[in-house]
């Protein structure tokens, strides 16, 4: 069940909805901050490197309650870029587990965010142009998706309209990367069911054209996604938290409709034990008109929480300290998630900590920097 800031809270010592805890099955965060999925694009065959260590353990230096890590792919053809990460072998958990030490020694709660890219993967990297690589580029691979259509725009490769056999493997690869991040040592799994990829694009009216039991009315839509949702279940701990992020609306004038289906999947998925949401947009179609601003998604996961009576995490422009206290205090969420202010400032928590005046801000960070910066103030 939710849990309310207000009755966990503990004013005198935290001063702040921010920086109280959050428990969630056997985990608990340090606070409400925690740092959402971002691909690094910097992996060779599905490998991490020295890279990912590095990065991964500044981020959690930083004081955020929880580090999801980039979404993982679940199978070669699932990633989105050559350089994505991925769990689909076993010769990959090493390196995993030790970006998930990293993250625990440094304090915060490691997490990590699997994924089928579907008809957006085979794309290049953001920086080398962010579309399909060229058909004749022998980095490519065929993409797989609900239906023979495109994305459209940058990414217009028609992909392959999956077997059933095949939807039934990617299942199977969603449990076996869950199984293999456990191995790894990971506490908290987020299954990507968002941005336009393989399971959002299940959901999708546009992307998902299919007139057997995987298309079609709203339980055939969602169908790819509660029986993937039902194999990672089994394969991932009751203990630990399983959330999910997805798309509940796409701002395509289908709204209402898409955010009420979309409450009913989650009710669904909560039923079957989906510990949290983490709420974001569709992705499905170039011809979204996304209302970007501040905070935006803040009342319509307030929304899902409410309805689908089930905790709630949300980003997109959550990065100042005020917008993210208000998204907790005011029960738009349970959990703020905080990406590209991250990426400009590892320590972004120890100056939320300070702006929001919570005592000892410098408690965010570990030892050997917050003796320091406790004692002796700095120039900002
Ligand atoms: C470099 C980069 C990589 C991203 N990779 C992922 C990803 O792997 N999975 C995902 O669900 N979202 C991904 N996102 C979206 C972020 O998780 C987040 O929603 C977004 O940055 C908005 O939050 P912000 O305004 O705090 O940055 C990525 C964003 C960035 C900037």
């Amino acid at each position: 069940m939710i849990q309310p800031a207000s009755a966990i809270r503990s004013r005198e010592h935290f001063m702040s909805a921010l920086f109280t805890p959050f428990k969630l099955k056997d985990v608990t965060l340090r606070n409400r901050i925690a740092i959402p999925p971002m691909c690094q694009y910097s992996a060779i065959d599905g490998f991490i490197n020295d890279w990912h260590i590095s990065h991964y353990a500044s981020l959690a230096r930083g004081g955020a309650g929880l580090v999801i890590v980039e979404a993982t792919a679940v199978s070669p053809e699932g990633r989105i870029t050559p350089g994505c990460t991925g769990l689909w072998d076993d010769a990959q958990i090493e390196g995993m587990a030790r970006v998930a030490a990293a993250i625990k020694a440094a304090g915060a709660v490691p997490g990590i965010q699997i994924a089928h890219a579907g008809r957006k993967a085979s794309a290049n990297r953001p920086w080398e142009g962010d579309d399909h690589i060229a058909p004749d580029d022998s980095r490519g691979w065929d993409t797989l998706a609900p239906s023979a259509v495109a994305f459209g725009a940058g990414l217009p490769k028609v992909p392959k309209a999956m077997t059933l056999a095949e939807i039934e493997r990617v299942k199977a690869d969603f449990a076996a990367a869950a199984r293999r991040a456990r191995e790894a040592g990971f506490e908290w799994l987020e299954l990507h069911f968002a941005h336009g990829y393989l399971a959002q694009s299940f959901f999708s009216v546009d992307a998902n054209q299919r007139d057997d039991q995987y298309g079609g009315d709203l339980a055939g839509r969602s169908r790819f996604i509660v029986e993937t949702f039902d194999a990672v279940r089994d394969a991932w701990p009751n203990n630990l938290p399983l959330t999910a992020r997805f798309g509940v609306i796409e701002y395509d004038g289908r709204d209402e409709l898409t955010l009420k289906e979309s409450i009913e999947l989650t009710k669904t998925l909560r039923r079957k034990g989906l510990d949290l949401m983490s709420v974001s947009v569709g992705f499905s179609t170039p011809a979204a008109r996304i209302p970007w601003g501040p905070a935006f998604l803040g009342p319509i996961s307030q929304r899902v929480r409410r309805e689908a009576e089930i905790p709630v995490a949300s980003a997109w422009g959550f990065d100042s300290p005020p917008n993210a206290e208000h998204a907790v205090e005011a029960g738009q969420l349970d959990l703020v998630m905080v990406g590209r202010a991250h990426l400009s400032n590892p320590h972004w928590p120890y100056h939320a900590a300070k702006q929001l005046k919570v005592e000892r801000p410098s408690w965010a960070l570990p030892a050997p920097y917050a003796h320091w910066l406790e004692r002796y103030a700095v120039a900002e």
